[in-house]
């Protein structure tokens, strides 16, 4: 019963694709997305997986215009895991290197969007190159009032949380933070996205119906939306079919 449900619910080949978008409906303000199924859609062509990747890219510029168009204000993008790193070496120095690569094709575009760039995760075991890429871009687009494009990069949401928990305390032992006085506003804080409200939908590619320690703090009230698409073959029509699953569902966040 529950595993018809989850398949129903995961399976939107059934529902017409739209080519446009009622823009009167409600548009999230934060779409959060796990990009997933790259490495598959590389095999199915008989291509290395890290052609997927580059595909994949593709994908991120094509996402990133829609949403802004449609007046989205916050997209997130979940790029590499604290898990990744167990990849192949070769795969984890091409996954490292994408930044790089897309911000020096994209940067420019992305400036003219007025589009603010920002990386949420941690940056210590980062390589320098792709360290580098990420807080020019910060830096260049910090003033920028359009779209915000966080790239979830070497981030995990349990680290995370641990991380927000070890400042926290240093700073109770410190006498800088009341243990009283701690609530979800308080740790909402401590977390990357400090300054970015919760997502309001969540989009995962490529069928797998799982959150893999994606923002598990802020999605607590998120709309989720699984789609059976690969990643480097999602496209416009595919966000329009999420935003019109997400203005038909009726968010309660626990009351009535
Ligand atoms: C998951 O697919 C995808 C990733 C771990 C990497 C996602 C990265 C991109 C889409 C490019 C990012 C672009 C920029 C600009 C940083 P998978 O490899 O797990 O696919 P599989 O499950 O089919 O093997």
């Amino acid at each position: 019963m529950l595993e018809h449900l989850a398949r129903k619910w995961a399976r939107k080949e059934t529902q017409p694709i739209p080519e446009e978008l009622d823009r009167s409906g409600k548009i999230p303000q934060h779409v959060a997305i796990i990009m997933d199924g790259n490495g598959r859609w590389a095999n199915m062509r008989n291509l290395p997986r890290v052609a997927g990747h580059r595909a994949g890219m593709k994908t991120v510029k094509e996402v990133v215009k829609v949403a802004d168009d449609l007046g989205v204000r916050y997209v997130t993008m979940y790029a590499f895991s604290t898990e990744n790193w167990k990849r192949p070496r070769d795969e984890v120095d091409f996954l490292m290197k994408l930044p790089q690569e897309f911000l020096s094709t994209e940067l420019k575009e992305l400036i003219e969007r007025n589009v603010r760039i920002r990386m949420l995760g941690s940056k210590d075991e980062l390589p320098s190159h792709t360290l580098k890429a990420l807080i020019e871009a910060e830096e260049r687009t910090q003033d920028n009032t359009g779209l915000q494009l966080n790239f979830a990069l070497n981030y995990g949401g349990r680290d995370e949380i641990v991380k927000a928990f070890s400042m926290m305390a240093s700073q109770v032992k410190a006498g800088e933070l009341d243990p009283e006085k701690l609530d979800e506003e308080v740790i909402s804080r401590y977390l990357y996205t400090s300054d970015i409200p919760d997502p309001d939908l969540l989009i995962r590619t490529s069928g797998e119906i799982r959150l893999s320690n994606f923002m598990l703090w802020q999605l607590a009230y998120t709309e989720l939306w699984f789609t059976d698409v690969l990643w480097p073959d999602f496209s416009r029509e595919h966000f329009y079919q999420a935003i019109v699953e997400y203005q038909g569902r009726a968010r309660r966040y626990g009351a009535v």
